[in-house]
């Protein structure tokens, strides 16, 4: 059979880094607040001269050389994004072009802050039915230019980024020790738009709009939705909680990983944790994070990692993967 194997992971942060003290002197929060409820400590802001696109290429530069492959092998991108540079064409064909290859399949991916898992299991499915043989996965953000920076219940809570992945078709054997995604479940649900979301777009306001979220209902969903979808996922591959090595998290707030953890119990100290230094960066932060935790030596080859995410949309989803 075929399966779609990880060859390499890079991600890419914005230069300037901003505390939660230098937010605290702009707006009425305070650092105590802020890590008290998310675990947040700091986040990147992306500059004048940094783009998703060029956060996206850094990223997506690192993976290729992380992989030990030429940039024109590459013949899929996938790039997950909610700040795309332009309304259109695609950031992925951008990335493309940076990259240098051309010709193949390009094209963005709109989920969110779950955007990385619904770009991977597309990606999978196309490696899988022979679409493509080389993908570049790519989630990657520049939230602080939809944050409305007066409002203290969300402009703490983001920041900018981009984390990639390189994978390849490859023939693999049956069964969850054979490397290779395994499964991939996705979930959206519409009817809670209005918990979080941004007031404009071209087709409405012809604005960019901002970021309106009611955090205290969102968390509430995440914590249910999330326990939901790794169950499933980890029954659809038939092993238990235990035999997972990783989780690697959307890191949204670190009192959403231990509440999701506990339900599914899977000790914390298995659970890659970011979000101290890179905030929410939606679409980036789980490739963020597992490129953090392969680079450091957490995650080795062999491992069994499971990938999780939720977000406007509502949408979820999850991921099990043998490196
Ligand atoms: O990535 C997509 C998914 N997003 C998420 O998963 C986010 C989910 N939600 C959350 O992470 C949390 O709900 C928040 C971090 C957004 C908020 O934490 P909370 O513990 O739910 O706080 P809250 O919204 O219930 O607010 C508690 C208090 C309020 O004051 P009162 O009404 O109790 O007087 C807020 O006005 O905290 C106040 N507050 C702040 N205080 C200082 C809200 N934001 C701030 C702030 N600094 N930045």
């Amino acid at each position: 059979m075929i399966r779609s194997r990880l060859l390499g992971s890079g991600s890419a942060l914005p230069k300037r880094c901003v505390s939660n003290a230098e937010l605290a002197a702009q707006v009425d929060t305070s650092d105590e607040w802020i890590v008290e409820r998310t675990g947040i400590r700091q986040r990147y802001i992306a500059g004048d001269d940094e783009t998703t696109s060029s956060l996206a290429t850094a990223a997506a530069k690192a993976a290729i050389a992380d992989a030990g492959i030429e940039a024109g092998s590459i013949d899929l991108i996938v790039l997950a994004t909610a700040t795309p540079d332009n309304t259109f064409p695609a950031t992925a064909t951008k990335v493309q072009h940076a990259l240098g290859c051309n010709g193949g399949i390009a094209f963005d991916v709109a989920a969110v802050c779950s955007g990385f898992l619904y770009a991977l299991s597309t990606a999978d499915s196309m490696l899988r039915t022979g679409m493509a043989k080389r993908a570049l996965v790519i989630g990657a953000e520049t939230f602080s230019r939809i944050l409305d920076w007066e409002d203290r219940t969300t402009c703490v809570l983001f920041g900018d980024g981009a984390g990639a992945i390189v994978l390849e078709a490859s023939e693999a054997g049956e069964g969850a020790d054979s490397p290779g995604i395994l499964t991939s479940k996705l979930h959206a649900d519409g009817a809670q738009h209005d918990l979080l979301y941004v007031d404009g777009g071209p087709s409405t306001t012809q604005t960019v709009g901002h970021l309106r979220m009611k955090g205290r209902e969102v968390f509430r969903h995440a914590v249910v939705n999330l326990a939901e979808v790794l169950k499933e996922t980890i029954e659809d591959v038939g092993i238990t909680a235990d035999q997972i090595d990783w989780v690697v998290p959307h890191q949204a707030n670190k009192r959403i990983l231990d509440a999701t953890a506990k339900k599914m119990g899977i000790a914390p100290e298995r659970v890659v944790v970011t979000v101290d230094q890179h905030a929410n960066t939606s679409a980036a932060s789980v490739p963020l994070a597992l490129d953090t935790a392969r680079k450091d030596g957490r995650i080795n080859p062999g491992d069994l990692i499971l990938l999780e995410a939720m977000g406007g949309g509502f949408t979820w989803g999850a991921s099990l993967i043998r490196l």
